[in-house]
Order: structure tokens, then sequence, then C-alpha cells
């Protein structure tokens, strides 16, 4: 069968495939009733630090490339992993960068304002608009799209997390990866869980899982919204939408798994159990995870191994979207005074 992905404009950004590698330290450290563990290393997809971003910017700058535009327009929280790769990927492709940086996180660590994420966009070049937590970004975005155009550019918008449909053909691809990895070692049975937020990483994952039937599972872990069921709701709409633009037919509802209960009080806001989880996993493996995502993700997939959520014989892949940036924001959780 040809590739169906084939058919949408692609700018070569990532560095495929990144390493699967088992995790033998950390399984031996959750006791002998633990699954085999991997990890997919897409904290490994280059681009001026990482994480998966870059497979959704492919496309995302693929078809910014194609509709001619010069200029892209993104958004996310002061240490938003999305704007970061998103002003790399502007650079690598001669575009501008402008990103709407909201400072909406209820945090106020010593570094979270001036370093992780915020320093490398700066030093990326990218033009930034920092807007109070109860500013209007909408608003923003249409002076700064009314602006691009006229200076006579072109703009091209991208939302939070670059989740639309072409954002997650980067990880129905990337489902495709994984699939045929385990396929070759022989992995049958298996899990791929994840850090869910914005909802495109999610949405291409299970997109990928309806063209490849045979692979592993699909389950999130949500890291972002207070409203899981609302969050899985829009997750299944673009999931849908997706399938629909590839020309396969919509995942089913109950496809989405979504893990609920490692947020903590808010997005952006550290718990005891991540900071736990970052340090388990760089003290076993050696491999950094991030305070905002992974961190948090990584803690939902512990507890579910710890309540013998998954079977035995199900191999777990952990995917490692990123992030890790964003520990130097969140330097007071972790440095030992
Ligand atoms: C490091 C990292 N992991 C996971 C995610 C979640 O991906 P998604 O927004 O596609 O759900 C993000 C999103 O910003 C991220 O930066």
């Amino acid at each position: 069968m040809s590739d169906p992905l084939g058919a949408f404009p692609r700018f070569p950004l990532a560095h495929v495939p990144t390493p699967l590698t088992e995790m033998k330290r950390l399984r031996a450290s959750l006791g002998p009733s633990c699954p085999p563990l991997f990890i997919k290393r897409d904290d490994c997809t280059g681009l001026a630090g990482g994480g998966n971003k870059t497979r959704k910017l492919e496309f995302l700058i693929g078809e910014a490339l194609a509709e001619g535009c010069d200029t892209i327009v993104t958004t996310g929280a002061l240490q938003s992993n999305h704007a970061r790769q998103t002003a790399a990927a502007a650079v690598a492709a001669g575009l501008r960068a402008t990103l709407v940086l909201v400072d909406m996180v209820p945090y106020d660590g010593e570094k979270y304002r001036r370093s992780g994420n915020r320093l490398l966009d700066d030093i990326l070049g990218a033009d930034i608009h920092i807007i109070p937590p109860d500013g209007n970004p909408v608003a923003v975005f249409k002076e700064l799209m009314a602006d691009s155009a006229a200076k006579g550019r072109k703009a091209y918008f991208t939302p939070a997390g670059g989740s639309t449909v072409t954002g997650s053909f980067g990880y129905a691809a990337a489902y495709i990866e994984i699939a045929d990895e385990l396929a070759a070692r022989g992995i049958g049975k298996s899990r791929i869980v994840h850090a869910s937020s914005s909802g495109g990483t999610q949405a291409g994952l299970v997109v990928g899982h309806c063209m490849r039937p045979d692979g592993p599972a699909v389950h999130g872990i949500n890291v972002y919204r207070l409203d899981a069921d609302s969050m899985k709701a829009d997750i299944a709409k673009l999931a849908a939408a997706t399938a629909e633009k590839i020309g396969i037919a919509a995942p089913s509802a109950d496809a989405i798994l979504l893990e609920d209960g490692f947020v903590g009080p808010r997005y952006g806001v550290p718990t005891p159990e991540m900071v736990e989880a970052v340090e388990l996993v760089a003290q076993t493996e050696g491999i950094l995870l991030d305070p905002v995502y992974t961190g948090k993700g990584m803690a939902g997939f512990l507890s579910l191994i710890q309540r013998g959520a998954f079977a035995q014989d199900e191999t777990q892949v952990f995917l490692h979207t990123g992030g890790m940036p964003g520990l130097f924001a969140y330097e007071d959780e972790f440095l030992r005074k």
C-alpha cells in the first residue's frame, strides 16, 4: 500500500528513526511484576533541543511553504517547547517566527521567566510577544496577522502545540515507525504511553493505529486540562478529522485512552510525583525528562505499572516527547542546595 501521508507537503527536519531502547535498570527498580519497558527517544528528533514538535513541524512548515507563507505565527505558555521548536524550524526553513507567549502558569520559580525555552526563543531570534494571564491572545493574533499582511507578508498560523490535522500527520507517521521497529524485534503485544496535552500527538498516534491495527495500543496521560472528558472529546474530534483527511475510517471513541490524575493543581505547576519520576529515570537510565510533560507523564506511567494496570506480557513503550530545556526553568524543584 502506498504511504497515505506521502501526498502532503513535508519539510524534512527530524532525525529519524529516533532510538528505541530498553529501560532495564528502571524495570529492575520496579520489581519482578514489571512488564518489559522501552523508551522511544523523540527527545532526540534534533532541531534545537529535540522533542515531539519536530515531527509535527515537518508537515506544518511543509504546508506553510506550499501556501507561499513567509512567517509562522504560533502561541503557547512562556515555557512552550512548541514555540521554541517552531522558532528553530522557521529558521531552518528561512521563515520568520512570531511567538505569542501567554504568561498563564501560576509558577514563580526564580528562573521560570528567564531561562529554559524562554531563553532559547531569544537565541533563535524569534519575534516575541508576551501577554499577561488575563490578556486576549485572539486579539493579539488578529493584530499580528493584519500587521503582517499590511507589510506585504503572508503569515501561517498554527495553534498551541501545533495540534491541527496537518500537525497530527507527524505522529501518524511516528506510529508506523514504532510499529515497524517493534515488529522487526519480534515484539507483538505492546502499548505506547505518552504525555498528552494539546492532543495532536495522541490523535496522530491513534490514526497511525487505524492504519496498522496490529500495532501497539495508544495510552495518553493527561498533563494539561482539569477537565479530562472534554480533552478526550477534542482528541477524538482531531483524530477523526485527521483520519478523514488521509482517507481512512475514523477511530472508534474507545480508542482514546486518557489517564487522568497526574496534572496536579494546574498545567505547568510541579507535583511531588513529577519530581520523583524525573529523578528516578535520570538516576536509573541516565535519561532526562521534563517538568511539565514527560515528568508528569512518567509519574502516571509508573503509577499504572505499580497498580498492575498492564499485563506482564505486554511490552510498554514510553514515548519521550522531549522538553528537557524546561528543567532549567524549574531549577528550584531539583537543585540540591
Ligand atoms: C515535551 C512535550 N511532551 C508532550 C507534549 C504533548 O503533546 P501534544 O500537545 O501533542 O498533546 C508537549 C506539547 O507541548 C511537549 O512539549
